[in-house]
């Protein structure tokens, strides 16, 4: 009877020392239904927001599509439709702390935790394995969950992923997370785009652009939801700064294709380096075919005239570099 009582207690404790975190109520509008997982980990209960559209006729194969910390899954529409027309089953989770999933005050951010927080959803949606698709944050996240989920990632395909090298051990100095918050905090749709037209779209601008810088900045705009997608977004920098894939390429078991726009600058930490340091960080002509080279295998498809976002800036030619390494590899 008294044990029985103590594991009452035991359990009461655990409930009740999970605090749960509400769903986000941002409201832009996604392209398909949003379905919410429920997730508990870090003594938080979270929502997991995620999209899951299955084609026309049955779906011959599924892809995971990872978003980057600038994107949402809503960014993936385009993508989307033309792997619905090839049969595709659809999954685009929306990471925690990211778009429509919750935002924690504070949480534990590393790549190991959101490659487990996206493991559990394809677990639940009883996925056994998929294609992982991911661009940027999306395309490090990818590599960290091929890593780990070996037998769940048949195909790894990343789109001018970031972690393609150390930036640390470059010498991009670490930066205390309140001041990566205070930078978040000054976020705005003039400094938004004119980071992307810079790293995304090589010094150009479509009008068609202008609703991704609205989708960011409206986050930011979401009162305590936005000061704590701010605060997020603060502690994943911090995480990609400091755990970096670059030196497990070699450990990769999937078919890997490497989409890669050779124009694309990014490097994480380098507006607050020094001149010499930001000279060596995100040279992409060079760090594509470094990486196809440490990656068994891999297949890397560059275009020599784009930046950090091909899929945007040259869909058509993009997507059916995709589309054709996809039916080669089978
Ligand atoms: C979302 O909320 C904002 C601010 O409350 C409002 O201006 C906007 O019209 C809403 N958008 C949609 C798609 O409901
Ligand atoms: C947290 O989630 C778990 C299931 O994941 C549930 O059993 C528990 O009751 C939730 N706790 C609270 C306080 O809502
Ligand atoms: C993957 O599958 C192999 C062969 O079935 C098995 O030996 C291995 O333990 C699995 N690895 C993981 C990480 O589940
Ligand atoms: C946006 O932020 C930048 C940098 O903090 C600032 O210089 C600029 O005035 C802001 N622009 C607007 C329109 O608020
Ligand atoms: C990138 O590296 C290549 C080869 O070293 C060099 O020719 C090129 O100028 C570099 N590009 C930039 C933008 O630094």
């Amino acid at each position: 009877m008294r044990s029985i009582i103590c594991l009452l207690a035991f359990l009461i404790r655990i409930i009740l020392s999970q605090t749960v975190i509400p769903p986000s109520t941002w409201n832009f509008t996604y392209p398909w239904p949003v379905h919410h997982y429920p997730l508990t980990n870090q003594r938080l209960n979270l929502s997991m927001a995620y999209m899951d559209i299955q084609p026309s006729s049955t779906a011959t194969s599924t892809i995971v599509l990872l978003h980057g910390k600038n994107f949402c899954g809503a960014t993936w529409e385009d993508t989307a439709r033309r792997l619905l027309a090839h049969n595709y089953r659809v999954v685009i989770p929306d990471q925690i702390g990211f778009c429509k999933s919750s935002k924690p005050p504070s949480y534990q951010f590393s790549l190991q935790q959101l490659a487990s927080n996206t493991k559990s959803l394809l677990d639940a949606l009883k996925i056994p394995q998929a294609k992982i698709l991911g661009h940027s944050m999306g395309g490090m996240l990818a590599t960290r969950f091929a890593l780990t989920y070996p037998n769940t990632t048949s195909h790894l395909i990343l789109t001018n992923p970031i972690g393609l090298e150390d930036w640390k051990a470059l010498g991009v100095p670490w930066r205390a997370i309140d001041l990566l918050y205070a930078d978040e905090l000054k976020t705005n749709y003039t400094t938004v785009r004119k980071y992307q037209q810079a790293t995304y779209y090589v010094n150009t601008w479509k009008e068609e652009y202008d609703v991704w810088v609205n989708m960011l900045v409206s986050l930011y705009r979401s009162g305590e939801e936005g000061m704590a997608f701010a605060y997020d977004m603060a502690l994943t920098t911090d995480a990609v700064l400091t755990q970096p894939v670059v030196y497990e390429f070699g450990l990769v078991k999937a078919k890997t294709l490497l989409l890669i726009g050779t124009k694309d600058n990014t490097a994480i930490g380098k507006a607050w380096s020094p001149p010499e340091v930001q000279a060596k960080l995100g040279n992409y002509s060079v760090l594509g075919k470094e990486t196809a080279g440490k990656i068994p295998g891999a297949d890397l498809v560059e275009f020599e005239d784009l930046g950090h976002t091909p899929q945007m800036q040259e869909s058509e030619r993009y997507h059916a570099a995709l589309f054709e390494w996809l039916d080669r590899v089978g």
